[in-house]
């Protein structure tokens, strides 16, 4: 099994809320050094307090920021490594949903009406480009810290260095009303398959959770009648997903090396043509 989790250091990004969260919450139980949690919610710095004192014990750390500023994510990796030692776990799981049709026509105008190119930006800037940054920030650290050990390449066996976990979605294989954040996570899938073929040398695994419709803000804020009618009649278990079960996937991925490539946590249901 991979390296004891009391020795380990993670960030994970989004982690004021839903299934980011959940995720802290859950690895903390299972005993890992310390989380730099990062989200740029203020409830951030609540979220720490209250697992922490569930834990009783100070393992998360809050990061209160935006994961598109460098800086912002250069600071938080070399803050981590100060206080508890060199990040080895990621799970960059902030994200954003801005639904609209890609092609929306005025039919008594006799015009078409093009999807947001601004909100298409910002899309993939928080969904896929920060995700990708905080995923090779670890690999980063993973083969800096190699490297003052005075090892390069890894040779195999049960010590695993280093685990990345993307939370793609079931969107990644395209749905209605969703170009932006299906493009986010689609590309998330090459990411991860060319991260993983890259970071295995550091000896760092790379992996994907698609999950579906999971009970948390993010989906509490779309419009439920359409859930309720055209998602969870179709879905195995006829309700939404628990952040708690995702974060169980999540957790799974990173502890077992046995297991790579995607995940899919989707409880049957799959976007319609
Ligand atoms: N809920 C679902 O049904 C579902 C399904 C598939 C995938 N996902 C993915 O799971 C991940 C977590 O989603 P969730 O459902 O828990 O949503 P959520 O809205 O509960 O949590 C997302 C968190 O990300 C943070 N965040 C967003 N943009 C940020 C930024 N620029 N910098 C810092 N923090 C930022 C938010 O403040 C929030 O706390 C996302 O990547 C989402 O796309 C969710």
């Amino acid at each position: 099994m991979t390296s004891n989790l009391s020795k380990r250091v993670a960030v994970i990004t989004g982690g004021a809320s839903g299934i980011a969260r959940a995720v802290c919450r859950q690895l903390g139980r299972e005993g890992i050094k310390a989380i730099g949690v990062v989200d740029f919610n203020e409830a951030v710095r609540g979220v720490c307090t209250e697992i922490n004192a569930e834990l009783g014990r100070e393992c998360l750390i809050p990061y209160q920021g935006d994961v598109t500023d460098r800086a912002f994510r250069s600071h938080v990796f070399a803050d981590m490594k100060h206080r508890a030692g060199p990040v080895t776990i990621c799970v960059p799981a902030a994200g954003i949903v801005r639904d609209g049709l890609a092609v929306k026509v005025d039919k008594v105008a006799k015009t078409a009406k093009l999807y947001d190119q601004d909100l298409m930006e910002k899309t993939i800037a928080v969904n896929l480009i920060a995700a990708t940054y905080w995923a090779m920030e670890t690999i980063a650290s993973v083969a800096v810290a190699r490297a003052e050990r005075g090892q390069n390449g890894w040779k195999g066996g049960d010590d695993v260095q280093g685990e990345i976990v993307f939370v793609g979605s079931i969107s990644s294989a395209g749905n209605k009303g969703q170009v932006a954040y299906a493009a986010t996570k689609a590309g998330l899938e090459g990411v991860r398959s060319t991260l993983a073929k890259e970071a295995i040398y550091y000896g760092v695994r790379v992996a994907i959770v698609h999950p579906g419709f999971t009970n948390t803000p993010m989906v509490q804020a779309m419009d439920q009648k359409i859930i309720a009618e055209h998602v969870l009649p179709k879905t195995q278990l006829g309700r939404l997903i628990t952040p708690e079960e995702i974060a169980d996937a999540i957790c799974f991925m990173i502890r077992n090396p046995a297991v790579s490539g995607a995940l899919w946590a989707d409880a049957g249901w799959h976007p319609p043509a």
